[in-house]
């Protein structure tokens, strides 16, 4: 599949086939999650790979949403994306850690939907459980989750604003907003 039908066609997957996936698959999909551009190339993400059952479930539970739980408890994998805040940047009082890893975990997702798998960004959580049960450090961020495994229901694409809501020509202009 090419690269454009690839992107149109993924979409969020928020139900989960309990098959395993092999661990190689996982670390070559965050190999290409790791080559994402960063603030001077410094890489603030970190992944963390969890797979035992009490650590799903915790993970699950923090988000506090009922599909996520089940999702985060069926799929083989969840992966925790977490930033050293400091290594990435900060331009008009912006910081850019949250640009880094949204970067990275795209690539993850598009990475995984290439290997036949599923994804869905989580950053609704209550950030103490998951710190407290990976022992994450207070200057590192946990930024978003995602299961990772097998789609258990259908694509079926969200909508889009149309391209010319979106995209303006050499200036900018009025919309409703
Ligand atoms: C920063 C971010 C946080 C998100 N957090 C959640 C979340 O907590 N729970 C959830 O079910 N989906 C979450 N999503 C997924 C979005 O709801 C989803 O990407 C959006 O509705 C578009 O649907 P699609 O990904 O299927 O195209 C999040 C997405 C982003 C980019």
């Amino acid at each position: 599949m090419d690269i454009h039908s690839l992107i149109k066609s993924k979409t969020s997957i928020r139900a989960y086939r309990k098959d395993p996936v092999p661990l190689e698959t996982v670390q070559r999909i965050l190999e290409t999650a790791s080559m994402a551009p960063s603030w001077a190339n410094r890489q603030c993400w970190r992944f963390v790979v969890v797979d035992t059952q009490v650590g799903k479930n915790i993970i699950g539970q923090a988000s506090g949403q009922p599909k996520i739980i089940k999702a985060c408890k069926d799929a083989p994998y969840v992966i925790v994306l977490c930033a050293y805040i400091r290594e990435s940047g900060v331009k008009n009082g912006l910081e850019y850690f949250m640009f880094d890893c949204g970067l990275a975990m795209s690539n993850l997702m598009l990475a995984a939907e290439a290997e036949g798998l599923a994804t869905c960004i989580v950053g609704w959580f209550n950030e103490g459980a998951i710190r407290g049960l990976l022992n994450v450090p207070q200057e590192v961020a946990i930024v978003a989750f995602t299961p990772l495994g097998y789609a258990d229901e259908s694509r079926k694409p969200r909508k889009r604003k149309k391209l010319d809501e979106v995209v303006y020509y050499n200036q900018w202009e009025k919309t409703q907003n």
